[in-house]
């Protein structure tokens, strides 16, 4: 079996020689395609492998059409919109992800975006704290649960919508769970963004929902740029020069939104929240031996695609 890890953002070199261990212990090859610019030199790489380790990197039919001897597709991470399952499942090919492996490092990451954005980007003016502030978790997956957590440390108010998880098991982390996102944005100082990126999702972070947010309202975005209504955004944004916006994953609008709303903005240049070496570890070995496992033993425990 050979097995292609394609990384346009390449993992921590530790991780990438946690992944060979797996493979190669397998009896299987790994080969190696990093920082690649172009999708043919994806095209290419792909061409005889039976399985891809990516992360936020397109398989689409394309390079499903490619890859003749794939089997397996696991994305190192969470989110899975950059794969067209419809076209894996039409090609035979089975896609899996890997929950939770890279969660705390996301979460992490949210708080230093925030923290940054209550003290204005370090610019030597008096900030707030986030002790004693009101925080809306929106959506309470793997990374909401982390979020919820150091949040508890930090001594917030913290409240979640979810349409999807338990009102108990909210409840159950000591955190309070609301019941529609019109009641979150209307009550937290902080809002952090959790939702993945789907049809009903994409654009749903709009003008209206964003202006029910309190004077001074902060929205935090370490989950995908689709999910929000950047025109909505933008437009709102001009208007409320109280509000703050920090995003790990650039906008497309990211010159207008640096240009009017100078130092109430910031994102990063590419998305940051999974890079951390732990994350890189743990995502990556987990999706090397789910390949195995599914290889030997037909495992499809996290498969996210119809058969
Ligand atoms: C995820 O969905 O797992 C995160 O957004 C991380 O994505 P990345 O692997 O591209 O950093």
């Amino acid at each position: 079996m050979k097995v292609l890890i394609a990384t346009e953002k390449p993992f921590a070199k530790v991780a990438v020689d946690g992944i060979r261990k797996e493979i190669e212990a397998a009896g299987y090859e790994l080969v190696l395609l990093e920082k690649y610019t172009e999708k043919a030199q994806l095209l290419d790489a792909v061409k005889d492998v039976n399985a891809i380790i990516i992360r936020s990197d397109i398989v689409d039919k394309e390079v499903l059409d490619a890859a003749k001897e794939l089997k397996i597709v696991v994305r190192a991470g969470a989110g899975y919109d950059n794969v067209d399952l419809a076209e894996a499942t039409a090609h035979g090919v089975c896609v899996m992800n890997t929950p939770g492996q890279n969660s705390n490092a996301v979460a992490e990451l949210a708080f230093g975006m925030m923290i940054m954005a209550v003290r204005n980007f370090y610019n030597g003016k008096a900030g707030t704290e986030l002790m004693g502030k009101k925080l809306g978790i929106h959506a309470y997956g793997n990374v909401g649960r982390n979020v919820a957590r150091i949040a508890k440390g930090i001594g917030m108010d913290i409240y979640a919508y979810d349409a999807f998880c338990p009102k108990e098991a909210i409840k159950a982390d000591g955190v309070t769970p609301v019941d529609s996102a019109d009641e979150l944005y209307k009550n937290c100082d902080v809002v952090s963004l959790h939702i993945p990126a789907t049809p009903e999702t994409r654009k749903s972070i709009n003008y209206d929902l964003v202006n029910l947010m309190p004077k001074n309202g902060l929205l935090v975005n370490t989950a995908r740029k689709e999910v929000i209504d950047e025109e909505g955004l933008l437009k709102l944004m001009e208007e409320r020069q109280d509000l703050k916006y920090v995003t790990d994953i650039m906008p497309e609008k990211n010159e207008e939104f640096a240009a009017k709303c100078a130092g109430r903005y910031f994102s990063t240049p590419k998305k940051m929240g999974a890079q951390t070496a732990e994350a890189n570890i743990n995502a990556g070995i987990a999706a090397a031996k789910q390949i195995v496992a599914y290889f030997k033993d037909g495992c499809e425990k996290f498969r996210v695609n119809k058969k």
